[in-house]
């Protein structure tokens, strides 16, 4: 069997930083190098990141370079980005990058020019987009489109929302997000829509999931209901997004009315395909192609520069280094911008789903730790809500700070106010306040104590100057790669998702249970009967 990655020398060597480390201050980091906050930064597109005020010296950082060699990162990325199958449990390659080649590019896969099929779905979006948008594309009562219902979960939900949320200052068509099986998600989108303006757009990559099959089935009902029951209406009201023609057929949805992509798009990657087909008729095909565009830029910097200045490299390395070495076990994604107020949800999809795993690509077991909890809130709404733990608390919490100089809506000094939050904050967690400083200030010495912010808390800043399509493109290019660069030195498969697949099964498996006309015999364990029975009794069954 070969050595794993965590047998080698680099590992070890990596490990014993950790092990003497607890006893290095940023204070004391930062006193023994002025120059530190300029150079521990980098710059990728329009994105400066400055990653001084993490727990790492240059040694360290040295050490986690030569174990990305070790783990032959490099050779990974350019497997990945020319469409070998490292998807190994379900023998696909993985080729989201591709998805985002600018026109005229080519790159051929398994016999295919995936480049050139990208392009062509691309252009059946912008068409079909430009003709809602104008109104040439109207409901079946002749009225124009106002809203678009997207339908689907998981990846088919979390991209369109969150870059729907993101980039709200250029939209010009209202979209709404139903995801949760759940019917008060599909009432509470619907119940004050007009079906004569309402286009669905229902996405699922299998067409087989079933809370979105379930929610367009509904959504179908109360359109054909608020539109006389003529069948005909569906086709001017839904279109699919979907890797699987016949099981849209099979739904009623007609497949000319069908956008496609390819099983080497995993769902939580898949913002950049037709699954951002809802983003599209909000901004406009102009801004989704720099959304794209975005992307690419942030792909080219990950699979050309060298692992000392590749900034996704470097950012993944030291969540290694926190999760795997010192014991971080989450992280916190924070923006200083509401408009991505829904970053950190699809964040926990595209890291945890990717990365949440205990075997690695040869299915023996890790023992270490993987996949940190992911988790945050846009500032300042977290600053006085969760910011007293990272402070103050006992737990290693590195976290991520997004803003944006240039503010999406201009009120004068408010959003300096709020960036003075933005900055005075990744130095009070860097720096903190010693007791000496707390004393001096005339506190009362059974007070000070309470008061001492320890500091040596890690933070990585990034900085753009506005958030814009191309530097959301960007920044979700950035949190990719990161998340491969984290499974590749944990040999982990970041493509898969068997965990998830069980749920699906059993929950289809129980559904007969609840609505069974008599009480089921046992059948689960004592602890599901009950509540089931418990459930049926409430329901009067
Ligand atoms: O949550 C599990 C999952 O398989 C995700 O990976 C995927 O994004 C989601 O379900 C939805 O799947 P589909 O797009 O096939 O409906």
């Amino acid at each position: 069997m070969s050595e794993h990655v965590s047998d080698s020398a680099e590992w070890q060597a990596v490990q014993g930083h950790a092990e003497k480390f607890s006893s290095v201050h940023l204070r004391e980091l930062f006193d023994s190098d002025p120059r530190r906050g300029e150079r521990l930064t980098a710059q990728v597109a329009d994105l400066y990141v400055d990653y001084s005020k993490n727990l790492v010296t240059d040694e360290v950082l040295a050490a986690l370079i030569a174990l990305a060699e070790k783990a032959k990162l490099r050779e990974r990325i350019e497997a990945m980005f020319t469409g070998e199958h490292i998807n190994v449990t379900e023998d696909r390659a993985v080729l989201h990058t591709a998805l985002r080649l600018p026109r005229g590019a080519e790159l051929v896969v398994d016999g295919q020019d995936v480049a050139h099929d990208v392009h062509e779905v691309l252009d059946r979006m912008g068409a079909f987009t430009d003709r809602v948008r104008s109104g040439e594309w109207v409901g079946a009562t002749g009225e124009r489109i106002k809203t678009v219902v997207n339908i689907g979960i998981g990846g088919s939900d979390l991209g369109p929302v969150m870059a729907y949320e993101a980039l709200k200052a250029d939209a010009s068509i209202e979209c709404r997000f139903i995801s949760n099986i759940d019917p008060t998600d599909l009432y509470q989108k619907t119940h004050d829509l007009d079906p004569a303006s309402t286009l669905f757009v229902i996405v699922s990559k299998t067409f087989g999931t079933q809370e979105t099959l379930t929610n367009a089935t509904e959504a179908r009902n109360w359109l054909l209901a608020g539109l006389g029951g003529d069948q005909s209406a569906v086709a001017k009201h839904f279109v699919a997004v979907s890797t699987n023609a016949q099981r849209v057929a099979d739904f009623g949805i007609d497949t000319e009315n069908m956008f496609g992509f390819w099983d080497w798009v995993g769902g939580r990657y898949s913002l950049p395909s037709a699954v951002g087909l809802s983003v599209m008729l909000a901004i406009g095909k102009e801004k989704f192609g720099e959304l794209l565009a975005g992307y690419h830029v942030v792909d080219e910097h990950f699979r050309t520069t060298p692992l000392e200045q590749n900034v996704p490299a470097l950012l993944g390395l030291l969540n290694v280094w926190y999760d795997t070495f010192l014991g971080a076990q989450s992280h916190a994604v924070l923006p200083y911008s509401q408009y991505l107020h829904r970053f950190a949800a699809y964040l926990q999809q595209l890291t945890m789903e990717s990365n949440g795993k205990h075997v690695r690509l040869d299915g023996a077991a890790v023992d270490y730790q993987t996949g940190e909890v992911f988790w945050g809130e846009p500032g300042t709404n977290g600053q006085h809500a969760f910011y007293q733990l990272i402070h103050q608390g006992t737990k290693l919490i590195p976290a991520d700070f997004i803003g944006f100089s240039v503010p999406n809506h201009d009120t004068g000094e408010m959003h300096d106010l709020f960036m003075s939050n933005f900055f005075a904050q990744t130095g009070a967690l860097a720096f903190g306040r010693t007791a000496e400083e707390v004393a001096a200030e005339g506190v009362p010495a059974q007070i000070v104590p309470h008061k001492v912010m320890p500091g040596n808390h890690p933070t990585t800043t990034i900085l753009a100057e506005k958030l814009t399509p191309g530097v959301l493109g960007q920044l979700i290019a950035l949190y990719e790669h990161i998340t491969f660069t984290q499974g590749t030195i944990w040999e982990i498969n970041s493509f898969d998702q068997w965990g998830v697949e069980l749920g699906k099964v059993m929950a289809n498996q129980l559904a007969p249970l609840l609505t069974a006309p008599s009480a089921p015999a046992s059948s689960v364990d004592s602890s599901t009967d009950a509540l089931i029975a418990r459930y049926r009794a409430q329901r009067g069954r």
